[in-house]
């Protein structure tokens, strides 16, 4: 009966609401950014196939998608257009059209839910005719300059028509001080925010998305400007070099597999929001090991919240949300 009293933990943890003790973070509904995709058919509701439970949605139809949502605590949403009528080009014309998906949205959700935060994804490869996330030089490579300039002026229209928040998602060089600058010149920096897919990997867990925004690129593969899955210095640096552009929120995507990202993003970034990004692949994987029987749904995608909060994460984008909702009291 000689047992070390350090040795002694359970009696702290052996009930529900000491076992919430032991969370340095709880998930709540406002740290919650659902990601909505808009299309340019303004009735349209199309389910999509690779990502159970979701729908490319019109304009017309986005009180029927999002009152109910807003009823139970929905705080924000992430924008994605995807145009399918529309004339893809070089540089990603469309992405700004005042009559495009995004930017009809941006008006629609602001007239109707007037205290919904509003975030706008900002890229072009759903605009660009060769489905790459810049413009490209002749022979297929990254042409930095008119890629960040470009990108800034999306951003700066998105946050014109009345967009919260630009999250660039481009991976470009340099396009964090650019929008900055933009925001300023524009007289929104104040009332605009940076979000910025910092630390943005070259994933597969991408498929599902692409599938959704048809924004596969044509040829090649997105490995010169996103990241290589081991490169966690390299991380670190894109995280430094975003704040010190001008972020004011800093994003780790995706999330599950880079969860020491996202401590390195802590600790690089103290003093600010810090997101991540359960994206369409990771979604896809835990709904399809639940229906295989593996875990509870509902289980899973608390752990897998969990795991982020854990690891420093102050704010999740996750198509998990609508759940969350109903599962969570606050
Ligand atoms: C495109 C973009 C992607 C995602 C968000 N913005 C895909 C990509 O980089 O090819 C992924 C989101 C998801 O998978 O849920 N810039
Ligand atoms: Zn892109």
């Amino acid at each position: 009966m000689t047992m070390e009293i350090s040795s002694i933990l359970q009696g702290g943890y052996n009930h529900p609401t000491s076992r919430s003790w032991q969370s340095q973070r709880q998930l709540t509904k406002s740290m919650l950014m659902y990601p909505i995709f808009i299309t340019d058919e303004p009735d349209a509701r199309v389910e999509i196939a690779s990502l159970p439970g979701q729908c490319r949605w019109g304009v017309n139809r986005l009180k029927e998608f999002l009152g109910p949502l807003v009823q139970k605590g929905l705080k924000s949403v992430i924008l994605f257009g995807v145009p399918v009528h529309c004339d893809k080009d070089e540089r990603g014309t469309p992405a700004d059209d005042p009559e495009g998906p995004v930017i009809q949205a941006i008006l629609k959700i602001r007239a109707l839910y007037p205290e919904l935060y509003i975030a706008t994804d900002v890229c072009l490869c759903e605009y660009t005719s060769h489905g790459h996330c810049g413009v490209l030089h002749e022979d297929g490579t990254i042409n930095q300059a008119p890629s960040v300039e470009r990108i800034a002026e999306v951003a700066v229209n998105y946050a014109k028509a009345g967009a919260h928040c630009v999250a660039p998602s481009d991976m470009m060089d340099g396009r964090i001080r650019a929008i900055k600058l933009g925001l300023m010149e524009a007289g929104l920096a104040n009332k605009c925010m940076l979000m910025a897919y910092s630390a943005k990997f070259a994933s597969s867990l991408y498929g599902p998305f692409r599938d959704a925004a048809g924004s596969a690129p044509s040829f090649g593969n997105r490995k010169c400007y996103q990241l290589p899955p081991g490169g966690k210095g390299l991380a670190r640096r894109a995280i430094i070099r975003d704040v010190n552009e001008g972020a004011d929120v800093i994003m780790v995507k995706p999330a599950m597999p880079y969860l020491d990202v996202i401590q390195d993003a802590a600790e690089l970034a103290p003093n600010h929001p810090l997101a991540c990004y359960q994206v369409s692949g990771e979604f896809a994987m835990v709904v399809a090991g639940a229906e295989k029987g593996v875990y509870d749904l509902k289980t899973m995608a608390f752990e897998s919240v969990e795991g982020m909060l854990r690891a420093g994460c102050t704010l999740i984008l996750t198509y998990f949300t609508p759940q969350f909702l109903d599962w969570l009291e606050v």
